[in-house]
């Protein structure tokens, strides 16, 4: 069998169609989700359903035929195994029970009894392995520990996650701590799902962005670092993918300081920039804007070419740089790979 496109992109090799996958591809876009989702009930019982689950995970591949397919869940799934309440509010986002105080903190779970909760989501890895084409690639995930935390300190999503900078400053032990059990109960959470079956491993660090400096390096960089460690000791054919969301400068050396097989980039930055200063490093995912899911075009058929061209003397997988929102059009992401797979 030919090595899958998307394995072959981690391993740095350079491919004349980038492989394709787009963030949040099962999403509220696709009618047929929505109808799944509602058959599930809501967003949180669907996360845990591996049925269901496995479901809307096929349905873009099934309809475009992804390079890649990502597990369904969501980052905010370990905080809830860890003992913190969780729901969603419609419109409007996560909430969950905050972490302020040190007894809060210690009403949460150690990282080895997040299983139990979580083991709904190893089947759903378990089912995809089963289900997917053979030449499809199954990335599994989990949210950065400064990201997670930042929910888990604010109990929602705000403008700048300020409550986890107030306690990154203001208790800076207690903020340690947490973000240290979030560290060691991501690599189990990871460990299991690759165990599973899933062959590549993604960290979502979406608010990378707002530390800087020596924070930055301390609470992005770092923890990164030791997930990756510790998960290319116990699997070391499995490749990682970083995406400090962001990160501007930060992009810069984040392969060798971490030690991922690929950095996600967001739509901050040009390709050419990132073509230049991060990908002589590796491989690079990204980055087309979302908004052209929305508003399709041949501003998207230019931006598509740009992106691919700008990134073709290196190792790439095309995405966008981040989320497909839910107002997209199905048919801009059909013409989006439609673009990228042409003969030129
Ligand atoms: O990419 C994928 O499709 C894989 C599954 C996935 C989801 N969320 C499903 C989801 C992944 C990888 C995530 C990551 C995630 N979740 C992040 C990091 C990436 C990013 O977007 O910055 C964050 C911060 C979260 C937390 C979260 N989950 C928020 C803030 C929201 C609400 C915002 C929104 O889009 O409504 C969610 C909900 C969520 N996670 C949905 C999906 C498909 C929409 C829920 C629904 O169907 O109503």
């Amino acid at each position: 069998m030919t090595e899958k496109t998307i394995l072959k992109a981690l391993k740095g090799d350079v491919q004349k169609t980038p492989p394709i996958w787009m963030m949040r591809q099962a999403g509220r876009y696709l009618p047929e989700y929505r109808a799944t989702r509602s058959q599930a009930g809501d967003f949180l019982s669907l996360c845990y359903n591996p049925e269901l689950a496995t479901e809307v995970t096929l349905q873009p591949i099934r309809r475009y035929g992804f390079d890649a397919a990502i597990l369904f869940a969501d980052i905010l799934l370990i905080p809830q195994a860890l003992g913190a309440d969780l729901w969603f509010v419609t419109g409007e986002g996560p909430r969950l029970s905050t972490i302020t105080t040190n007894d809060d903190f210690a009403k949460l779970k150690t990282k080895d009894d997040t299983h139990e909760t979580l083991a709904p989501i190893y089947e759903t890895v378990a089912r995809l392995t089963e289900s997917l084409p053979r030449e499809t690639t199954l990335i599994g995930f989990a949210g950065a520990p400064w990201t997670v935390a930042t929910y888990m300190i604010a109990g929602r999503g705000t403008p700048d996650q300020g409550p986890a900078h107030l306690l990154r400053e203001t208790n800076t032990p207690l903020f340690e701590k947490l973000l240290h059990l979030i560290t060691l109960s991501t690599i189990e959470y990871l460990d299991m799902q690759i165990r599973a079956g899933a062959e590549v491993v993604k960290i979502f660090d979406s608010w990378a962005g707002s530390l800087k400096g020596e924070a930055f390096e301390k609470y992005a960089v770092k923890p990164a670092q030791v997930i990756t460690k510790e998960l290319k000791a116990r699997h070391p054919h499995i490749p990682i993918i970083g995406f400090p969301r962001e990160a501007k400068e930060g992009y810069i050396g984040f392969h060798e300081k971490t030690g991922v097989d690929c950095v996600a980039l967001d739509n901050s930055i040009s390709p050419e920039w990132a073509a230049k200063h991060v990908q002589k490093d590796g491989c690079v995912q990204g980055n087309l804007k979302s908004s052209h899911m929305v508003t399709g075009g041949q501003a998207l058929i230019d931006d598509v070419r740009h992106i691919r061209q700008s990134f073709s003397q290196g190792a790439h997988i095309f995405n966008l740089g981040h989320g497909i929102t839910p107002d997209a059009d199905p048919e801009n992401v059909a013409l989006m790979i439609e673009t990228l797979r042409e003969n030129i």
